[in-house]
Formats: C-alpha cells, sequence, structure tokens
C-alpha cells in the first residue's frame, strides 16, 4: 500500500459559465457549513445541476493522455476548502485501487464509469480486499463519499468512448496533489473473505 502522486495539470483555473455558477454555489456551501456530510450532500446537488450543461469544461480540460487516466486540476477554493478535478480516461485506463483522504463529490459528463468497491479484511498474519459490489455509471450519474465511511474503490472507463468525470474534493488539491489517501495492490484482492470485515483506516491510524 503506498500513496500515489498524480501529475499536476497547469493553472490557471476554468472560466466557463456553468463553472463560475458552480462554484459561486459552492462557495456559499463551504461558507455556511462545515460539517463533511452537509456540504458533500450541497455539493453533490450543485454538481448534478452542472453536469447537463455541455460546455461546462472547457477543451484544454477535456485532453487524455495515452498512457494513463489523465487529472486536470479546474478550480480550488481561495482557502482551499474545496477543489475541482476533472479526470479524462481513455478506454480502458482505470485508477488503482484507492482510498480517499476527504469528501469527494463524483459526476460523470461524459462516457462510462465502472466503480468497483471492496471491503478491507484483515487475518492473523495478512491482509486483504474483497470485491463487494461493481456499479457503471453515465452522464448526471453523481456519488457522495465522506470518509470514515468505508471508501476502497477501483474506476476504470468501461466504454468505448473518452470518459470524463467532474470531482468535488474537500481539499486544496494544489497542495495534496490529489484525493488520494492510500493505494491498494491488485494482490491483496482474493474472491471470498476468511474473516469479517475491518475497518481499514482504524488500523492504519
Ligand atoms: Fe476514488
Amino acid at each position: 500500500m503506498a500513496q500515489l502522486a498524480l501529475p499536476q495539470e497547469a493553472w490557471p483555473v476554468g472560466r466557463t459559465r456553468a463553472l463560475r455558477t458552480l462554484t459561486r454555489a459552492l462557495d456559499a456551501a463551504v461558507a455556511a457549513h462545515r460539517a463533511p456530510s452537509i456540504v458533500a450532500s450541497r455539493a453533490g446537488m450543485l454538481l448534478g445541476s452542472a453536469l447537463a450543461d455541455p460546455e461546462l469544461l472547457e477543451p484544454r480540460h477535456c485532453e487524455p493522455a495515452d498512457d494513463r487516466y489523465r487529472q486536470h486540476l479546474v478550480h480550488v477554493h481561495p482557502e482551499g476548502l474545496y477543489s475541482i478535478v476533472a479526470l479524462v480516461w481513455k478506454p480502458g485506463q482505470a485508477t488503482p485501487i484507492h482510498d480517499h483522504r476527504c469528501w469527494c463529490v463524483v459526476g460523470v459528463w461524459r462516457g462510462l464509469e465502472r466503480e468497483t468497491t471492496y471491503s478491507f479484511h484483515a487475518d492473523v498474519d495478512s491482509a486483504y480486499l474483497v470485491p463487494r459490489a461493481t456499479a457503471v455509471s453515465s452522464p448526471g450519474d453523481v456519488s457522495v463519499l465522506v470518509p470514515p465511511q468505508e471508501d476502497i474503490h477501483r474506476v476504470e472507463n468501461c466504454g468505448e468512448e473518452l470518459a470524463i468525470s467532474i470531482h468535488v474534493y474537500g481539499a486544496d488539491i494544489s497542495v495534496l496533489g490529489s484525493s488520494i489517501n492510500e493505494t491498494f495492490g491488485e494482490e491483496l484482492v482474493r474472491d471470498a473473505a476468511d474473516a469479517s470485515p475491518a475497518s481499514w483506516r482504524s488500523l492504519a491510524a
């Protein structure tokens, strides 16, 4: 298990009308609330509305990479209370298995993304992961995740076209580089569990 640092994309921030509308509303949400569950829920509703705009992102924030999914930093709150990131995936590109260090809201804007979630298990001499569920998200779908809710997962572009998702993170990604907390090797995955699920975060603390 290791931390992952994604290459950082260049500033300045995105300047579409839809982004300005979204960031004004998000600014108001983080000014009014501090509880992550409340802010994330509000951010999920706001992102869901923004996803309907076909001009949400500038073309430069839709560019993929050949060797892996690409992260574009689109916007950071002036005090670093949230960041907006666009992840662009060619067909078949995927994240490693990972969890997150802050609240996250994810909305699919283009294409199809498949998420596989995992439960964490630990027996006497080893820790391992067991697949828990798989779901495919399409444009307009939004998911909200608030740690310490167990959130170990892997995401891939399962379609035949480019996939783009918009992520709102409760952290300053210009400083952190990524919202990913830890990555987990594929060798840790087992088909079935010998023990009850455990809390990865409590073991890691
Ligand atoms: Fe993730």
